[in-house]
Formats: C-alpha cells, structure tokens, sequence
C-alpha cells in the first residue's frame, strides 16, 4: 500500500502523475466532482492548521466525498493518553484514507506501521510536509512552465522549516537544479540536507547572507516564516525573528519572470505591497494546494490494491540496544516506538523515523 510520509516515497512517474491528474482537474473540475463519492476522509491534526486542514477538507468536498476527523486532539481520546498506532487503528475501521498532522516528528511513519488504509502526512515537527511540496511543485510548473533547470532561493527558517527540507528533498528528482540558502546562521539548512540530499545526489548548493547579492539569478524565491513555535529559546527567536524581509525594492532586482512562493501563513517576512506584484504567486500556490490533495486522494486510493505502487524498498533497520535517538521530539521518545535506524551512504547512522544523527 503507498503512504505519503515523505516526498521520496513518491517515484517521478508517480509524482509527474499527480501533477498531471491536478492539472486535469483543473482544466475539467465537473469530470471529477462526485468520483469520490461514499469516500471518506478522516483529517487527524494534533497541531494546528488553517490552510492544510481546510484544503484536505475542501479537496474531499469538491470530489464529492465526506470528511471525518478532529483539529484539537484535546477532543479526542489522544486526551485519555491513545497511542498514535491505536487511533489510526481506529481510524482505519471509519475512513478510506487518513490526512495526519503531528507535532511529533516521524509519528506518521510509526502509524503506517499498522494502517489499513493509507496515511498522508500533512506535516510532522519540523521534519517534512509532502503535500505542501506537492503543491509548490504544481506551482512552479503553472508559474514558470518547467521545473527541470530552475534555480531556487530559499530564504528564512531553513532550520525549522519542514517545508524547505521537503521540496529540496523532491527537487532531487528533477534535472539542473540548483538552490540557494539564504538564512542567518541560527536558521540555517540541517546538515543532513544538505550532506545526505544535496551532496549525495549532486544538487549545487550555495549559502549566503543577504538576498540582494542573488535576486538576479532566481527562479523561484521560497520565502518562509520563522517558526516561533519550534524554538526551545526565546532570546534567540527575537534576534532571528525579522531576518529576511521582502519587500517592493528588493523584488526591483529580481528577473522578470521569477515566482515568489510562500508556504504561508506570513507574519512579517513579505510586505504587503509585494502582494500585487504578478510575481507573487503565494496566494495561487493556496488553490493549487486544493487541486493537488484532489489528484493525491484520487491516486492514493487507485494505487492501494496495485502491487506496482508500494512504498519504496527500504534497507532493514540497524537495532542496537546501546544506541538511543536524541531528538526529544521524535515519535520513539514519545511513545513505545522501538529505537532503529538507517545508515545512509555516507556511513552516518540516523533516526528511523525523524532521521536525526545519531552517531
Ligand atoms: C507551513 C507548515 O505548517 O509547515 N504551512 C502550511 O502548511 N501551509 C509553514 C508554516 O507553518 O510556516
């Protein structure tokens, strides 16, 4: 059965497919309203969420299928102390497919391990969030035409933002592709980024200081928040918190036909008057977020049976009873989870399931 946990559990074919079946959906949105019908979705947010929630939500509503679920784990019986495992257990006997969103890192991957249906990881910590990728892979196509060649700027909280960590995890699967970090040093990209996806399949990667000295060049500048709710300091929050900013003058350096996406939601790190720049393309990237849930259900529940869409050949983990994973935020601090791991290609051993380093 495929999940989606991470973006590497989709192949390219897989991925182009999705995309492809969004714009389809787009071009013919009668054709696919009602083919979902007497399908449910169950929609299991432990964090919170406006935007992926409701476009989950919505998505569902517009294939003419129902939604179940919560947005405040306090309701549910995770307040009576439930495993994640027990919940999508549960879970699985009302619903065909389950959205989950956890502030625990790898609790997704955990529940898979027992889930009769298919699980969507709508964001877990600060670990990864593939269909906010799936999204802003359909976006660079409709903005910019193409995705192989582009040259991409992440700039802001490229330490906590799971959404960064995913779509350069995707962007592996796509030719040319080259990305800048901009980031003040508190907020820069997790070295396992960069050593495990970007070096080890060849992806150029550059870090600097200030957005002017690379405006010129991109493609695509991914803006994000600093992610308030992940720092363990304050202090620390308040020096990085107004790092980056967008605003008209530094957009005046930019090509002509750059994209500007944003996970959203924004605080401060775009000025509003960037908002009616047709380069803005972050309150289009919402819809298409809509779109692409719509073809990731449609697909997800056509692959279920198919033997030829599983989850990707994973090597079996490394159990050593002396070695502990030390991400306090990760599903095998949290629950029973068993502590294993995986050695990438590099020799280095990471977290099973929040691929943290372990040694
Ligand atoms: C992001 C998230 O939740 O990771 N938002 C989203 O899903 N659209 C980014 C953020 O919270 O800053």
């Amino acid at each position: 059965m495929k999940h989606l946990i991470d973006p590497t559990d989709l192949t390219k074919p897989e991925i182009d497919e999705i995309i492809s079946l969004a714009q389809d959906i787009i071009a013919h949105r009668e054709r696919y309203q009602g083919s979902m019908s007497h399908r449910k979705l169950a929609t299991l947010f432990y964090e919170p969420s406006t935007r992926t929630r409701l476009s989950f939500t919505s998505a569902m509503m517009e294939l003419g299928g129902n939604v179940l679920g919560f947005s405040d784990a306090r309701s549910s019986s995770v307040s009576k102390g439930e495993s994640v495992q027990d919940t999508v257990r549960v879970v699985g006997c009302f619903a065909d497919v389950i959205a989950m969103r956890h502030h625990i890192e790898g609790a997704q991957l955990y529940a898979t391990e027992v889930s009769t249906v298919p699980i969507i990881n709508a964001g877990d910590g600060s670990h990864s969030h593939p269909t906010q990728t799936l999204t802003d892979l359909l976006t660079i196509q409709r903005e910019l035409g193409h995705i192989d060649g582009i040259t991409i700027g992440f700039c802001g909280d490229l330490r906590f933002g799971r959404t960064v960590h995913s779509l350069i995890k995707a962007l592996t699967r796509y030719k040319d592709i080259k990305v800048i970090l901009i980031a003040p040093d508190e907020l820069k990209l997790p070295d396992y980024i960069k050593q495990d996806v970007c070096e080890r399949t060849g992806i150029p990667y550059r870090e600097v200081e200030t957005m002017e000295e690379v405006m010129g060049e991109l493609d695509v500048l991914y803006m994000t928040r600093v992610q308030k709710e992940r720092f363990l300091d304050e202090d620390e929050f308040d020096r990085v918190k107004d790092s980056f900013v967008l605003d008209s003058a530094r957009m005046s350096l930019a090509k002509q036909e750059m994209a500007v996406l944003h996970p959203l939601p924004r605080v401060n790190e775009i000025l509003t008057e960037v908002d009616s720049d047709p380069r803005a393309a972050y309150f289009r990237q919402v819809e298409n977020g809509k779109f692409v849930r719509e073809a990731l259900i449609v697909k997800l529940l056509e692959w279920k049976d198919d033997p030829a869409h599983g989850m990707p050949e994973d090597e079996e983990p490394i159990v050593d009873p002396e070695l502990r994973c030390p991400n306090r935020k990760c599903i095998c601090n949290n629950e029973h989870a068993p502590h294993k791991f995986h050695r990438a290609e590099n020799g280095v051993l990471r977290c099973w399931y929040c691929d943290s380093k372990v040694r």
